[in-house]
């Protein structure tokens, strides 16, 4: 099947137009969406309101089992009954918005910081996808870059170099970086992942920088040595010219690649408006 797509950058991303998420997707349209997802890494539809039961059949239809060990259920349950569904809001189980001083809002500043989705898990993300609940009215935006433009940009000694190393990917790392502080239990429950600097589609062979602010160290590398490099690859993947700015409106639905992007979430600046939406992400086995 043929997917109606309009291209929203010019290297990357595609809107996908006329398409019903809700009806669920038959074998044609899963592969034709993986294979816009192999062109693409990003795809936006407008006006899905899907239930979160839809949502998750979507995600499992794409393939991959859910990523369920995400580092906010070590802090408490979530409101849904199934870690599946993160709850991507500031919106605490009794309704009201987060307080400033709770656990779970410090947490989630950190999606602030570029990253990649559940990259401290092996199997690591695949897609994510995030659906649009309650929409703030003075708006909001979340921000992606493309790896591949940065690999394929990056001078070729620096390509050489990065072909060779693994890095360690650690959610601790990623809070700790904001003062965020786990206890030791907690710390226990996510040890992290490794993962090679460069991941390389198995389908059409492009190879993207695999990168994240929960990367810790590089293997083998001194941790200041390591930082630093990180600190500069990520400056240079997230240059104006590699970077699609997701201006969200009501009812979107936005699925990633995470193995060829980053994203970051932008500064929300009225708090007292809800904002709520629902993520889910496969894993890549
Ligand atoms: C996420 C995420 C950013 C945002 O859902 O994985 O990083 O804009 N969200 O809320
Ligand atoms: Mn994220």
């Amino acid at each position: 099947m043929k997917l109606l797509l309009k291209r929203l950058h010019c290297t990357y991303v595609a809107r996908v137009d006329d398409f019903d998420l809700s009806l669920g997707l038959q074998a044609t349209e899963i592969n034709a969406l993986r294979d816009a997802l192999d062109e693409y890494s990003i795809l936006v539809f407008r006006q899905q309101a899907l239930t979160d039961r839809q949502q998750l059949e979507i995600a499992s239809s794409l393939g991959g089992s859910l990523h369920r060990k995400t580092g906010v259920a070590t802090l408490g349950p979530n409101r849904f009954g199934d870690e599946a569904l993160t709850d991507i809001s500031n919106i605490d189980n009794d309704g009201k918005i987060l307080s400033k001083d709770d656990r779970r809002r410090q947490y989630g500043l950190a999606n602030r910081l570029w990253h990649t989705d559940a990259s401290f898990q092996s199997p690591r993300g695949r897609y994510s996808m995030l659906s649009m609940k309650r929409f703030p009215a003075s708006g909001c935006e979340t921000q992606f870059c493309n790896l591949y433009d940065a690999y394929q940009q990056l001078n070729t000694p620096l390509q050489q170099t990065v072909n060779r190393l693994v890095a360690h990917h650690s959610i601790v790392h990623s809070r700790e970086c904001l003062g965020f502080m786990f206890s030791d239990a907690e710390k226990n429950r996510l040890k992290g992942a490794q993962h090679p600097l460069v991941f390389m589609n198995p389908t059409t062979g492009r190879k993207a920088l695999y990168i994240a602010a929960h990367i810790s160290h590089i293997l083998g590398w001194d941790i200041p040595d390591s930082r630093i490099f990180l600190m500069d690859l990520i400056e240079h993947s997230t240059q104006s010219q590699f970077v699609y700015r997701h201006e969200w409106r009501p009812d979107d639905f936005v699925i990633w690649d995470n193995r060829a992007t980053m994203h970051r979430g932008m500064v929300f600046q009225d708090e007292t408006e809800e904002r709520e939406m629902r993520r889910v992400t496969t894993l890549d086995d």
